[in-house]
């Protein structure tokens, strides 16, 4: 389920009753963020946090559900009873996560105390009796593990060296699986992959998206992200500014985990299939690099299985 629940949607519009302007916030949150980079800037106010909440966490906490599930998919077995929720904001990966483990128990982090006032209130209209903490990525030292840590869309503000920096810290607070999902542009894909590289030396195993450890073997202007679709409420419009039901969040991910905890896959699709009435072609990171594999119609079984195949998922071969 890649879509907020009704629960929380109802929290963040029951927060949002009295604050006027909210559209006009969020087109300058926007605005701000593509010049500057980082929301500390600009979400200052309650106002702008909720701002970010209505316009923002639906793709975000989308994108980082799609992730989750394939987490799942590729360690059934991971039961995590802790989370850490590093570069919080409201809360968005803690409350993805929470619906995707039963029980967890969770801890947020946030630099931005206006971000940790609001996950404060959602925790409390959720019931959920999650940690709230103030913290830096840079210099968080928590004393503990947790099972699972998630930072989402967080790294992104950071310039490059105190990324690695930040990972470094996030692979010591793991005790399970690192969970990082950044925006899906050329930028963040690249910083991923030296995130990638330092989690490897550390003793990391990259579970998805891809198949190996080695070296992406996509070549600039190629980069890879992916996309998960969702609909738009009618609030949500509103704040977008937009008529279309629904939008496209594209995202880079890395699910990274301690040794013996699953499986990774065999090969994964990295952009949309095609189809006609002879073949899919499916394109393709295997462990021997990137391929396009074509599946004929006249292989009715591998066929099927083909089409229902789409971007980002797993390829059993
Ligand atoms: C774009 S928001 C993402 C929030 C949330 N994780 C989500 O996915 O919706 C980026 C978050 O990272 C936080 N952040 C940025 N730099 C940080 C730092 N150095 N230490 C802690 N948090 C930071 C911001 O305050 C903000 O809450």
């Amino acid at each position: 389920m890649s879509e907020m629940p009704a629960g929380l949607v109802a929290i963040i519009r029951t927060l949002a009753e009295g604050h006027a302007g909210l559209a006009d916030r969020s087109s300058r949150i926007s605005e701000q963020y593509r010049r500057t980079g980082t929301s500390s800037a600009v979400v200052g106010e309650q106002s702008d946090a909720i701002a970010y909440a209505l316009s923002r966490m639906p793709a975000t906490y989308a994108a980082v559900s799609r992730v989750l599930e394939e987490l799942q998919e590729r360690a059934p077995g991971f039961a995590p009873a802790t989370l850490l929720d590093a570069g919080a904001g409201p809360g968005t990966a803690a409350w993805a996560a929470g619906e995707t483990f039963d029980g967890l128990g969770k801890t947020l982090f946030d630099h931005n105390r206006t971000f940790l006032d609001l996950a404060q209130q959602i925790a409390a209209g959720l019931s959920d009796a999650a940690e709230l903490l103030r913290h830096d990525l840079g210099s968080f030292a928590l004393g503990r593990s947790f099972d699972l840590v998630t930072c989402a869309y967080a790294l992104t503000e950071l310039g490059d060296a105190a990324t690695l920096a930040a990972a470094d810290r996030l692979w010591q607070h793991t005790s399970g699986v690192l969970v990082i999902v950044e925006p899906g542009r050329p930028r963040d894909y690249q910083r991923l992959m030296a995130v990638r590289a330092r989690l490897i030396d550390a003793g990391g195993t990259v579970l998805a998206p891809c198949p190996h450890d080695a070296a992406c073997p996509l070549v600039a202007p190629d980069w890879c992200h992916f996309s998960v679709r969702l609909s738009r409420s009618r609030e949500h419009m509103h704040m977008k500014g937009g008529t279309l039901g629904y939008e496209d969040e594209k995202f880079s991910y890395l699910v990274v985990a301690r040794p013996g905890i699953g499986e990774r896959t065999p090969a994964r699709v990295i952009r949309p299939p095609e189809e006609n009435k002879f073949s899919v072609s499916l394109p393709l990171c295997a462990p021997q690099g990137v391929e396009l594999h074509v599946v004929p119609s006249r292989d009715k079984p591998a066929f099927k299985a083909a089409k229902k195949l789409g971007w980002g998922d797993s390829f059993q071969g």
